[in-house]
């Protein structure tokens, strides 16, 4: 078995591959404050699940935000690891817009799965989960929620600021004049799918195209982000473990190498 562990800003998620890199077991925890602790907690939850011991574990690869503080025989960048994984479960797509906790990433790839192009943005929460999790927060939503009060909304109202603190003043702002929570939800969703467009668009939205990362778990976001592209994007089952996966996959390609 081989093991990747993506340690990302907001949830470290562990995926276990066998031989035939075929998902045997995987866990989602919250990161927290310690990676190494929420790493190992990932591990042992993904270990239990698919009853395994550790010991069956040949090789151990890390990603994500908090990579080099967890127990790992290798490090790989989430860009590289993102693509490995989609690459194996659909190798049509050409351009993956991954949206985590903290950052938003396109990337375009080859038949193989190697990066020809990324963008990114981390320097600023709109654009990412976290501007959501801030706005479902003063909504008083859990952010599970967000996706089905998207689809009852008749008349998304429009957010304007392009930055978080600002859109947080907007919405307190459209929820005092009466608007519908709905209505607000969905313009945010169309906001951030707005940011994530132009981002996106640095490198060309070559089809097919894949969503990735927890952000995707959000149809809401989902249908915004679709429509702005004017396409029908590839969901992934699970999006948020594509990157562990993507990793798992390497630590079994690594592991083989060092064997020759
Ligand atoms: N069921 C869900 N519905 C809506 N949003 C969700 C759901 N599950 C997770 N999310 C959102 O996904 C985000 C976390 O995604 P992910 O695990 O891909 O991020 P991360 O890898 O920790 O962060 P980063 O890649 O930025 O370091 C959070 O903002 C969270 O609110
Ligand atoms: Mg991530």
């Amino acid at each position: 078995m081989y093991a990747g562990i993506d340690a990302g800003a907001s949830a470290t998620k562990a995926v276990i591959v066998n031989e035939n890199e075929e998902i045997v077991s995987y866990a989602i925890v919250p990161s927290g404050i310690n990676f190494k602790a929420s790493s190992e907690e990932a591990l042992e939850k993904a270990l239990k699940k698919g009853g395994l011991i550790k010991q069956r574990v040949s090789y151990i690869v890390s990603t994500g935000y908090g990579r080099e503080l967890v127990n790992a025989n290798i490090v790989f960048s989430e860009i590289t690891c993102i693509s490995r994984g989609v690459n194996k479960l659909f190798p049509e797509v050409r351009t993956i817009i991954d949206v985590g906790g903290q950052d938003s990433k396109a990337i375009r790839v080859d038949s193989n799965g190697r990066v020809l192009d990324f963008a990114m943005n981390d320097k600023c929460a709109a654009g990412t989960g976290r501007f959501l999790e801030v706005m479902a927060n003063i909504l008083r939503k859990p952010i599970e929620e967000l996706g089905l009060l998207h689809f009852k909304s008749l008349n998304p109202v429009k957010i304007s600021s392009t930055c978080t603190v600002f859109a947080e003043s907007e919405v307190i702002s459209h929820i005092s004049q009466g608007c519908k929570i709905e209505d607000v939800i969905a313009g945010l969703h169309y906001a951030i799918a707005e940011r994530i467009f132009n981002m996106s668009s640095r490198i060309g939205l070559e089809k097919e195209v894949a969503f990735t990362g927890g952000v995707a778990k959000n149809p809401g976001f989902v249908e915004a982000l679709s429509k702005r592209m004017r396409l029908n994007p590839i969901l992934p089952k699970e999006p948020q473990i594509i990157c562990a996966f993507g990793a798992a996959l390497l630590a079994k390609r690594t592991y083989e190498k060092t064997k020759t």
